[in-house]
């Protein structure tokens, strides 16, 4: 089989607050999401990066007018939809149900090519696939009204990170079935009855979601 990724790239960045879509901020002499496509551009294993876009994107080839990747403007209201689509084109380019594909947020522009490695390693003979997580760090509570309903153990409990590496033909049916409200592939998957792989991530590989995280992610790329 072969592999290829596939990277959401359609959000508005609501909580980031960037005055325009988070993935074109210039972030250490660069926009952003051309930090995470140069990270996948070094992983020699996939045959292919498919970047999905909003449909009225005006920013993606003006801001990263040198790339390999193939771009769709496919991107639908969630970012479930935005893979579903996503993954519909990449069919159309050739790929077939057996091949493996990474899906990875533009968001995550810390990535490193060893990570995706490892992630290729521990899951090509998986039967089902997994993703990179982290086991969770801070002390869990449940609320109610306010207030501290329990403690919950946090014991087992892993925060999903991307890439998330899934066959073709179960990650597709998985995604429509699953519907909007998914926020990874992993959790459609389960919903099928599969048990994705846990492999290990790194805390350097968070999302940037809020305003704080641009400066700790420019530091970070800088320093690199
Ligand atoms: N994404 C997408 N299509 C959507 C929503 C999100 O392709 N309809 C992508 C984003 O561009 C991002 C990744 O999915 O690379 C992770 O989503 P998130 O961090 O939630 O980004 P946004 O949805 O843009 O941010 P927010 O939720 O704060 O609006
Ligand atoms: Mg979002």
């Amino acid at each position: 089989p072969r592999l290829f990724a596939l990277v959401p790239c359609a959000g508005v960045g609501e909580r980031a607050g960037a005055g325009g879509p988070k993935q074109y901020a210039p972030l250490a002499g660069r926009p952003l999401v051309g930090h995470t496509l140069a990270a996948l551009a070094q992983v020699s294993r996939l045959s292919g990066v498919l970047v999905v876009l909003s449909p009225d994107d005006t920013q993606f080839e003006q801001v990263v007018p040198q790339t390999s990747a193939w771009v769709e403007r496919v991107g639908g209201a969630s970012r479930a939809a935005s893979v579903a689509n996503g993954l519909a084109a990449l069919q159309a380019r050739g790929a077939q149900p057996h091949d493996w594909v990474l899906v990875h947020d533009a968001a995550r522009c810390l990535l490193r090519p060893e990570w995706v490695d490892h992630l290729i390693d521990a899951c090509l003979d998986d039967e089902v696939g997994g993703l990179l997580a982290l086991p969770l760090a801070d002390t869990l509570k449940h609320e109610v009204d306010g207030r501290v309903d329990t403690t919950l153990d946090r014991g087992g409990k892993w925060q999903a990170q991307t890439p998330q590496m899934f066959r073709l033909g179960l990650l597709r049916p998985a995604l429509v079935q699953a519907g909007d409200a998914v926020t990874d592939e992993a959790s459609a998957v389960e919903a099928l009855g599969h048990r994705p792989k846990l492999v290990r991530g790194a805390l350097e590989n968070f999302k940037i979601t809020y305003p704080p995280d641009f400066e700790l992610a420019a530091r970070l790329l800088t320093s690199r």
